[in-house]
Formats: C-alpha cells, structure tokens, sequence
C-alpha cells in the first residue's frame, strides 16, 4: 500500500515537473518567436563600401561549374563604373527608370490596352535608318537601370563582353562594329564579326528569323539577305542590327557554337557602359532556350546584399542547396515573363489582413530587372499600415522619388525593423533580407522598398531589391522557381 502510495505520489511530482517544463519551454519559444519578427541591423551594412569586396565569390561562385560572376552594374566591383562617375545615375534616376519598366512590363502583360501596336510600326525594315525612325518611344521592353551585369565570351578567338542580365527578355545582342549607325560608348571593345572565324549571319527567310517577332515584339526586317531585329525598351532605349550566330563562351567547358544573338549596328539608351544584354527570359530566342540540351532550361543566381559585394549567375542545375524550396510557376500568359503565386505577406510576423482575391486578381511575376518590388495597391496599404505601426518610435522623413514610406534614421547605429516574409504557392515561405526591406537614401532618408501599382489589375512584381541575398533558382523544365536563403 505505502508503495503504491508513493509511486501516486512520485507520477503525480514527474507530471508536475513535466507541466513546469513544458510551460517554460512554452514559454521560452514565444519569446524567441517575437524576437524573432523583428532585424536588429546596422544602417552602414545597408550601404555599399566603396571598395569591392568579393566575398560572395569564395563562399558561391568558385566552387561551382557553369557558373559566372554577378556585378552591379553601377558599384565598385563594376569596372564599367569606374572612372566614370558621370555615367553613374543618382538613386532618383535608378527610381524613375525603374517605373518606366514597370509601366512597359504591365503593357506587354496587358496587350489590349497598349494602343501602340509594334508588329504593325516596324513591318518595313529595309534599311537601318527607317528602323529607327519607325520605333515606338513608349512601348516595348524596359531596360531601367538597378541592374546587375555579368561577362561572357563570344566568337573565335573569344571575346569578353559584359552583358546585363535580365529575366525580363529574351533576344541577347551586344554592339557590333562597324556600328553602321551608332554604337553608345562601352568599356568592352566593340565586338568585330570580321574579325571572328566562327560568325555567320541568320538569312531573312529562315525559321530562326521569323521567331524574331515573339521575342522582341518587332517583325524582322531584311538587309540584302541578313536578318535585322530591331528592340527597344522605352525610354528612348533600343538596339537594332543583324540577327547573328557565333560561338558562345560561359566558361572554359562550357561552349555554344551557333548562339544567336543580335549584332547591333544601332544602339542607344539606358545601358551604361555594359556592352549589351543577357535575354534570360522563356522564349525559344532565350539564351535559356538555347542552351535547354546541355543545362536544360535550369538557372539560378544570387544578387549581392550592397553593390559593393558580387553574386553569381549558375547556368545548369549547380550547387542547388538542399534548403531551396520550390513554389510552382503559374501560367505564363504567353509572355517570357515568369509567373508566380504569391499568397499572403507578413509583417512583423503578421500576415496582412487581406483577402486571398488581391493577389489573385493581379497575378505576379519574378524580375531580375524591376529594382523595387510592386504590390497590388491594397497588399501595399496593409504592408505600409503595419510597417508604420511598428516603426512608430523612429522619426519620419518625406518621402522619396516613389518611395513613400521614409524614416529620418540619422540618430542612430543600430535599427530594429520589422521582418518581412512572402508566402509563395506551395506554401513557400521567403523571409526577406533587410537589404531587401529597407533603402537607404541616406542617415535622414530611410525608405520602405516597396511601391504600390497605380491598378489592382497590375501584376504584382516581386523585384531585384526583395531578391538580394537570396539562392534563386528557375527550374523552368520543372515548372517552378526555389528560393533559399543565404545564397551569396
Ligand atoms: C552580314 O550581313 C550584312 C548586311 O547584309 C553584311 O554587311 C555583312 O558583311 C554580313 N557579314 C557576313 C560575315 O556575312
Ligand atoms: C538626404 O537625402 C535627401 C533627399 O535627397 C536630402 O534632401 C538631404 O539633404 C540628404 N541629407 C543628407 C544629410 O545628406
């Protein structure tokens, strides 16, 4: 009996202990959770040193294959910036440019209400100067100009050409001598078709020619019996020249012999010093597309946290960590854009209390080129009311450019903001870097990174700023697109 007493008694002691402990571990989570929604960040780790530094290479890049450097166009790690402080625009511009992209991106999504049609303007392109002449200024692909570049070789022998490199098209072209009309001045030597052994022109009548129209939104022209595409990207942006093939070099094993891309003879606009762009998009012209056989249609890359840092750009399916989660792309809606889900977005740790509908009403697309991510208006004004609220205690500054949410941070080193995660299709959850929360104009100007679309019906745009830091990875064979965290 008294054992049996005792042992009542000893459970009952056990199961107390056991309460106690759950409770306090209990306990123990939530707080870790609540710390856990907010970023204690420096403010100087959100601006650019002025030196580069190249960690990103060591810790990404060197130890995978197929694999090319990512530079921001405009930081130190960018030789096309350097010396050239005049060629470098102010944030205010990168801003302004930034909207002409997205304004040109909801045209090409929105076709019916894009009054200018492009195939009709430029069916007649017999000779170089009525192409330019017949080019729609506000219509078509926009370049802007928050963009990362990175190199490849071309021709035989191989030159290094730095492109930039952008989800958001699909033709790749590069300035080509003689330049028969013009060519922008660029820090690479103008590529010279004569004087590489393994060029070609692409003739008017071949199949290759015709698909010029899907993937540059122009109908071909036809100079004697070469091919000539014309693209243009608002902003008084285009490149127009011979449609080519060459070899195309991405690193020492890995080599196109009939890549084709365009060879332009008359180029203009928002393009730096780089010496063209890199089309990443879906269209058969892709240089994903074209390169399908040996990487099949996989890439990913990682876009560095300031500009003073690199990233990388992997061809094929490289050193994907195991911690990439994978949301589904949605349908395409015939565009080369890449469509995804997003579901809800969180605050803090609060989700936004909006309905499913105001995502899915709009869609949303992944770009590589857009700088600041675009909300459906009402996603934004529960993102902002709730960043608001918790960044009470800082003062606030007037607002920048697009960029409505400011705070005047110059009192302090240290900030603790706010987390901000996506959820993706899939259930795919994506904490946000604070680089990618954040802008900094500077200590008195702090902003919110994100902007509101001027229609709900205007596709939501999950843009290069939320992306930085982040192991992006497109599995277009796959259908879908992963996202890990610390991926440079
Ligand atoms: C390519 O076509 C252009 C225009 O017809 C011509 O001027 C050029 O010489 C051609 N290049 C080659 C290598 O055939
Ligand atoms: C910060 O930027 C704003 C906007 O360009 C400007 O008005 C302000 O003078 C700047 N402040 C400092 C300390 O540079």
């Amino acid at each position: 009996m008294a054992t049996l007493k005792y042992s009542f008694l000893l459970s009952s002691y056990l199961l107390f202990i056991l309460v106690l402990f759950f409770l306090k571990k209990g306990y123990a989570l939530d707080t870790a959770a609540i710390e856990s929604h907010y970023h204690t960040v420096q403010i100087s780790s959100l601006l650019p040193d002025s030196v580069c530094s190249s960690t990103s290479t060591t810790k990404g890049s060197k130890k995978r294959q197929s694999t090319l450097e990512v530079i921001h166009q405009h930081g130190p790690c960018s030789q096309l910036a350097q010396n050239n402080p005049t060629t470098t625009p102010s944030l205010n511009e990168i801003l302004s440019n930034d909207q002409s992209r997205v304004d040109s991106i909801q045209a090409r999504i929105k076709p019916d209400s894009n009054t200018n049609n492009i195939k009709n303007t430029n069916s007649n392109t017999n000779n170089l100067n009525n192409k330019k002449a017949n080019l729609p200024i506000q219509s078509g692909r926009s370049l802007g100009s928050g963009n990362y570049i990175v190199s490849i070789g071309l021709g035989t022998p191989r030159k290094t050409l730095s492109l930039i490199f952008d989800t958001g098209s699909d033709l790749t072209w590069t300035q080509c001598q003689p330049c028969v009309k013009s060519c922008y001045q660029q820090e690479d030597p103008i590529f010279s078709p004569s004087t590489s052994t393994s060029y070609s022109n692409v003739s008017c009548n071949s199949a290759q020619c015709s698909q010029l129209s899907d993937a540059t939104g122009n109908d071909p022209g036809c100079a004697t019996t070469t091919c000539v595409y014309a693209i243009q990207y608002g902003d008084q942006s285009f490149s127009v020249g011979f449609f080519s093939k060459d070899k195309l070099t991405i690193t020492a094993t890995d080599v196109f012999p009939n890549f084709l891309f365009g060879c332009g003879q008359d180029n203009q606009g928002l393009f730096g010093k780089t010496a063209g762009l890199l089309g990443l998009g879906r269209n058969p012209l892709s240089i994903v597309s074209q390169t399908a056989q040996k990487y099949n249609k996989h890439f990913s890359y990682c876009l560095p946290s300031t500009s003073s840092q690199t990233g990388h750009l992997t061809l094929g399916r490289n050193g994907i960590s195991r911690n990439v989660k994978f949301t589904p792309f949605s349908t395409s809606q015939g565009t080369s854009f890449y469509f995804i889900d997003i579901v809800s977005v969180s605050v803090g740790g609060r989700q936004l209390p909006i309905g499913r509908s105001v995502f899915k009403t709009a869609g949303g697309i992944i770009d590589s080129g857009t700088v600041i991510t675009r909300l459906p208006p009402l996603a934004y004004i529960a993102m902002r009311a709730v960043f608001k609220k918790l960044m009470a205690k800082y003062p606030t500054a007037p607002a920048y450019s697009i960029l409505d949410t400011c705070y005047d941070l110059s009192g302090y080193k240290t900030v603790t903001i706010p987390t901000i995660s996506f959820t993706f299709g899939g259930n795919v959850r994506v904490d946000l870097d604070p680089s990618g929360i954040l802008v900094v104009v500077n200590g008195s100007r702090v902003c919110l990174a994100f902007v509101a679309n001027g229609d709900p019906s205007d596709v939501a745009i999950f843009g290069n700023t939320q992306q930085k830091t982040l192991e992006v990875v497109y599995d277009v064979a796959g259908g879908k697109l992963g996202f890990g965290h610390g991926g440079c």
